[in-house]
Order: structure tokens, then sequence, then C-alpha cells
């Protein structure tokens, strides 16, 4: 029978660097597969904080933290690994490497899957460009087929949508709705408040758990206050609220 129990679930869960204070406190969620949540907070809220905390990078310092499953991850991007002569389908055949025994080293099989997955997001005709030369989009859809081949049950995306041109950003918008509908539980950070109310769950971050709920619900002015403080300004249309700074 399918587990039906959460893919993550945290209860008063907080987290720090070695050393240092806690920068992430009383975390409390649930998500369960299919789900999409968007994780929102000011830079520095803790937001690639709790996605280490998930992928088991930080261990909580109080509270418990279960991650029952896979982890697949596209990172907030480093300009710095992008000077790597690999192609995109070494970068999508990293993915082998999580999935099976260590000592396995992709073969032909993996290839096949891994030029089948780069189809899928359309970027077939692309597997030999090296990665350093795609374009943002394009990378961060190399990482959604990475994320495919090793059949994440959940997938963490870091700001995917930074830098991105609309065209761009509607595709990963579909991907991650499709991550979504085949059973991932797929978490999103991001800038953008209103991308989140197409989503199912908003986590709202600032150095603690604000908010968590459905989108609609959960995003009222007091929460976003909470969340962004200063950064938060009324749009002069009126009654929409845009955050003024961010990366
Ligand atoms: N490697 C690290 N060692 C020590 N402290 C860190 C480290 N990474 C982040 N921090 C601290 O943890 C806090 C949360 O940072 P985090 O990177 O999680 O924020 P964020 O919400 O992802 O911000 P951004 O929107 O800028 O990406 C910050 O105060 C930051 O200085
Ligand atoms: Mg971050």
């Amino acid at each position: 029978m399918l587990d039906q129990r959460p893919l993550i679930e945290a209860r008063g869960m907080a987290v720090g660097y070695r050393g240092g204070p806690l920068v992430l406190e009383d975390v409390t969620l649930a998500v369960a597969r299919g789900q999409r949540v968007g994780i929102l907070g000011p830079n520095g809220g803790g937001k690639t904080t709790l996605m280490r905390a998930v992928l088991g990078e930080l261990a909580p310092r109080r509270g418990v933290l279960s991650v029952r499953g896979r982890c697949g991850t596209v990172p907030q991007t480093e300009r710095s690994r992008l000077d790597y002569p690999v192609s995109a389908l070494d970068v999508v055949l990293m993915g082998v490497i999580g999935r099976g025994p260590w000592w396995r080293r992709p073969g032909r099989a993996d290839r096949g899957e891994a030029l089948a997955v780069l189809e899928r997001v359309s970027l077939a005709e692309h597997a030999r460009v090296t990665f350093g030369e795609l374009s943002g989009g394009q990378r961060q859809r190399v990482l959604v087929a990475r994320a495919l081949l090793q059949d994440a049950d959940v997938v963490l995306f870091d700001e995917p949508f930074t830098g991105m041109d609309a065209p761009s950003a509607a595709r990963l918008m579909g991907l991650i709705d499709l991550l979504a509908t085949e059973g991932r539980a797929v978490l999103v950070a991001t800038h953008d408040v209103g991308q989140t109310l197409a989503w199912d769950a908003v986590l709202c971050l600032n150095g603690r758990r604000v908010a968590f709920g459905p989108p609609a619900d959960t995003l009222t002015e007091d929460v976003l206050r909470a969340t962004y403080g200063h950064a938060l300004v009324r749009l002069p249309s009126g009654g929409t609220f845009a955050v003024a700074a961010h990366a």
C-alpha cells in the first residue's frame, strides 16, 4: 500500500551553522506527495538553510525533522561552478550517482535514460553543450532533468526564477507542475509572492516560521509584514503588496 505519511515533517525545528547561533527556529510543517510549496522570506531569512536541513546537510539542533524518500536539488546558481567543462548530459548523469550503489559508474542504459529525461525538458539537442554555455533557464531545466533521473521524491529549487525571462519562467512553472503531478513534493524558494498563489502551500520564513498553509489563506497583510518587514511596499494600484529589494 502507498505510504500516505507526509514526505517532509518538521516540528519545532531549529537549525544553525557549526559554532554559530540558530538562524532558523520554530519550524513546523508537513508536506505531502504531489504538493508544491513556495518558500518566501527576505534575504537571510533562512530559505536556503531550510533546504540544507531537508537535504540532511544540517542536523536540527532542536525539534524534529523527518524526510521520507530521496531528495533532488536544483541549487541557487553558483557562477563559479560554470567553468567546469562538463556537458549537459554529464550533469544529468550525476543523478545516477545518487541512485545506485557508489561503485556503479554510469553505463549505456543510464546514458539512454539521461537523454530521455533531457528530451522531457526539451533539451535533447543540447546534450553535448557545455553546461556553462547554456542560458540560465536551460541550466535550470538540465537540473530538473537530473532530478527526474534521480527519481527524487522531494525536489528542491532554490530561487530558480532569478534572472529568467518570462518564457523560461513559464516553462519552469510547467515542469514544477509536472513533478508534482508525478507524486513528488516540490519546494521552491522564491522572491515572487504572486507566483506562490498557483501552488498548494506557502512557507513564510524570517529567522523562524512566520506562517505555513494554503497561499490564499496564509498570505495576509500581517503575515507579509512579519515576513518582509520594511522591505514590503504597497503598490500604487492599492491592495497589492510587493517586496522592495531582493537579490
Ligand atoms: N554557511 C554558513 N555559515 C554560517 N552562517 C550562514 C551560512 N549560510 C547562511 N548563513 C546565515 O544563515 C542565515 C540564513 O541564510 P540563508 O542563506 O538561509 O538565507 P536565504 O533566505 O536563503 O537568503 P537569500 O534570499 O539571500 O538566498 C543568514 O543570517 C546567513 O548569514
Ligand atoms: Mg538563499
